[in-house]
């Protein structure tokens, strides 16, 4: 769907999601991440980029299973995880729209758990790409989990916190040869409505990831 469709269903409230394709299974257990290997840190700093050119092929499991262990995974045994959180919080919910389904990354369980049996990666953004690229990701706020952060810095760490999330992301793709774009530019309400979220929980940022589409 292009943008200026995206543009109109949105100021109507219609941007909805399309019927899932494939099987929408209740959770995926995903494959222990491999946590060597990889590209140095500094080449793959050199390297990070956005692209906002994908090929629409579906990422294996292993690789989906490193890039969220990367993105926002356990690290330690008591808890702690890739990316910083005001006080610990941990407020962030990372959602992953995929072509047979929404699911929650539960980084305890290293599992994806299904909230929307359908197809919502064209509700993720107005832009055309992330209709079509294999998956989108959606960093979500749970202002529920934050009661010891002040109410007006709620926002502002949760966007912080989100942003380091984005940014192993954009690390882990230049590593691993995908293509990754953060975005802010999104229907907040449609993304809201379409994973069934709360009162508490803020949609803040999106995130599309895939393989590159090849050069002509
Ligand atoms: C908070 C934030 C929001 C952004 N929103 C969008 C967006 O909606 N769409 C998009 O294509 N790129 C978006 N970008 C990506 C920037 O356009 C991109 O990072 C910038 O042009 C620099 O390019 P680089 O990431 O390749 O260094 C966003 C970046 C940030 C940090």
């Amino acid at each position: 769907m292009n943008t200026l469709t995206k543009l109109a269903l949105g100021v109507m409230g219609q941007l909805r999601p399309k019927p899932a394709k494939g099987d929408s299974a209740t959770s995926i257990s995903l494959p222990a991440p491999d946590k060597h290997g990889g590209l140095p840190l500094m080449e793959a700093l050199a390297r990070r980029h956005s692209s906002r050119d994908f090929a629409p092929d579906t990422l294996p499991l292993p690789l989906l299973s490193g890039l969220l262990w990367a993105a926002y995974g356990l690290n330690r045994t008591d808890g702690g995880r890739t990316a910083p959180s005001a006080l610990n919080a941990q407020e962030i919910d990372v959602f992953v729209a995929l072509p047979s389904g929404a699911y929650r990354y539960d980084a305890a369980a290293h599992e994806l758990h299904l909230v929307a049996a359908s197809d919502l990666r064209r509700v993720t953004g107005y832009q055309d790409f992330v209709d079509e690229a294999p998956m989108d990701l959606v960093y979500v706020a749970d202002h529920a989990r934050m009661g010891l952060v002040p109410v007006g810095q709620r926002e502002s760490y949760a966007s912080a916190a989100a942003g380091a999330i984005a940014q192993n992301v954009y690390l882990f793709a230049a590593s691993s040869g995908l293509a990754t774009v953060i975005r802010a530019w999104i229907d907040r309400p449609a993304i809201a409505d379409a994973l069934g979220l709360t009162h508490d929980q803020q949609v803040l940022l999106s995130q599309t990831v895939g393989y590159p589409k090849a050069g002509p």
